[in-house]
């Protein structure tokens, strides 16, 4: 039997993925937002709940560049303030001892020694609980943040094929038995064991002896979220993990053999774990769980999901007449969430607005509404049919979707073999390997 695999997807900011939960009373996050014991009861309970890990999505700045469009999306506190990750972790990490943490961080801005140096402290603080979602800015606002000028779609995937490289290289040329720690030899390390790396590339050079030993789980675990043809090749080449949006069961079924068939074609040896964004939507009834669904829609100010759809696709949305169909264009943005989000209904193309009002609710995931048992049923079903090997979970309310999840849900897979009843490893990757 093999087990479903979960993380929960969460962002460092008062919402997470849902517009405007932070005027719900019963939503603690905005007022959590930098409480580390808001933070630390989430990662306890999604331990005890048997979630693999946790995975934090961030964009650097705000991609809004219209005064106006910009100040929209500050007063609707979407996804703004947003604050980093990383420095979040480790309050999180010290109360739990088996749930992993992945957090986003993109090859524009920080050079690979100081991202792979900083991954790997991290994770051997965590005794190996450390994820990585490497992206490579899709939004320009955030080269602009930084001072670079954007590469093109490709060519930012070019840089960060060189970029793992580089970090492979300083993290395996660090393996753990160099530290001996003999003091009879006077040997703290065995400097033989050490490599040095000289990587001179197209784009990036790295000439340096790596000086942070690897974590218990060697290098930390990689996750990738490219969706193009190029952006899967590199997620295919590089991930551990793929996190995928697709709304619709059957555009699941076909990304998970799109996904193997590139792996395939590039000679990987496993087929790739795919966790698709899911978001459930818990209630005592059916009608309870639609009608909470429906509140969430209504709620989301249709300038500001227009304009945070906008920037993730890269199309100026305020141009366009929010009924008229969303049409596919060519960008240098994201194409892989362009082509979920246009795929969204199936049938026909999403006008602009329903495709940015199942932005400002669901940010492209899948949803099941329903009961606990009608969700755990639909969970099922989806990952039998598309194969996929999880989901990551994107929750409306916090803590309250985290709650009703590993109270109501989870139970529910749990007896039915397909959620684990304690963790096989201490690792993220030990974790993310079990299978019953
Ligand atoms: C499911 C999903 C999640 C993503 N999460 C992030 C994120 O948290 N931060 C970010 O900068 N980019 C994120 N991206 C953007 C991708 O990393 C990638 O850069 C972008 O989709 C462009 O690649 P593509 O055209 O191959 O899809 C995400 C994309 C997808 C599909």
């Amino acid at each position: 039997m093999s087990l479903i695999h979960f993380n929960q997807i969460l962002v460092f900011s008062p919402i997470t993925h849902t517009q405007m939960t932070w005027t719900d009373e019963t939503d603690r996050q905005a007022s959590g937002l930098v409480s580390p014991q808001y933070w630390q009861d989430i990662a306890k309970k999604l331990e005890a709940g048997g979630f693999d890990g946790v995975f934090f999505a961030d964009t650097l700045s705000l991609a809004d560049r219209d005064p106006a469009e910009a100040r929209r999306t500050m007063e609707a506190g979407a996804l703004f303030p947003r604050m980093d990750p990383f420095a979040l972790i480790p309050y999180m990490a010290s109360v739990t001892s088996h749930l992993g943490f992945g957090a986003t961080l993109s090859t524009a801005g920080t050079p690979p020694f100081l991202a792979a140096r900083r991954l790997a402290t991290l994770d051997n603080m965590t005794g190996g609980r450390v994820a990585w979602n490497v992206v490579t800015s899709h939004v320009k606002s955030d080269y602009d943040a930084l001072g670079l000028s954007q590469p093109d779609h490709d060519t930012r995937y070019d840089v960060a094929d060189e970029y793992m490289e580089i970090c492979y290289r300083l993290w395996d040329g660090f393996p753990r038995d160099a530290l001996v720690m003999d003091a009879e030899r006077r040997m703290f390390v065995d400097a033989t064991k050490i490599s040095r790396v000289e990587f001179s590339g197209k784009y990036l050079n790295c000439d340096a002896y790596p000086v942070t030993m690897c974590s218990p789980q060697g290098r930390p675990l990689i996750f990738q979220a490219g969706q193009s043809g190029r952006g899967l090749e590199f997620a295919a080449t590089h991930a551990d993990a793929i996190y995928a949006l697709q709304s619709r069961l059957a555009s699941m079924t076909a990304f998970v053999t799109r996904a193997r068939e590139t792996a395939a074609k590039l000679g990987q040896k496993r087929d790739p774990r795919i966790f698709f964004g899911l978001q459930p939507i818990v209630g005592g009834t059916e009608e309870e769980a639609r009608a909470r669904a429906e509140a969430l829609k209504q709620r989301v100010p249709i300038d500001v999901a227009m304009s945070r759809l906008g920037a993730m696709i890269g199309i100026d949305l305020s141009k366009h007449d929010p009924d008229k169909p969303l049409e596919e264009v060519s960008t240098e943005a994201s194409r892989g969430i362009l082509m979920a989000v246009l795929d969204s209904i199936g049938d026909r193309a999403p006008t602009v607005r329903e495709a940015a009002l199942h932005w400002g609710v669901a940010y492209g995931s899948g949803q099941i509404v329903g009961t606990p048992e009608q969700v755990a049923d639909e969970i099922e079903r989806h990952w039998r049919e598309s194969g996929c090997y999880g989901f990551n979970i994107s929750p409306t309310n916090n803590p309250s979707s985290v709650i009703d999840f590993v109270e109501e849900v989870a139970p529910i897979l749990r007896k039915r073999g397909l959620m684990r009843d304690g963790y096989a490893g201490t690792t993220y990757r030990q974790n993310l390997d079990q299978k019953s």
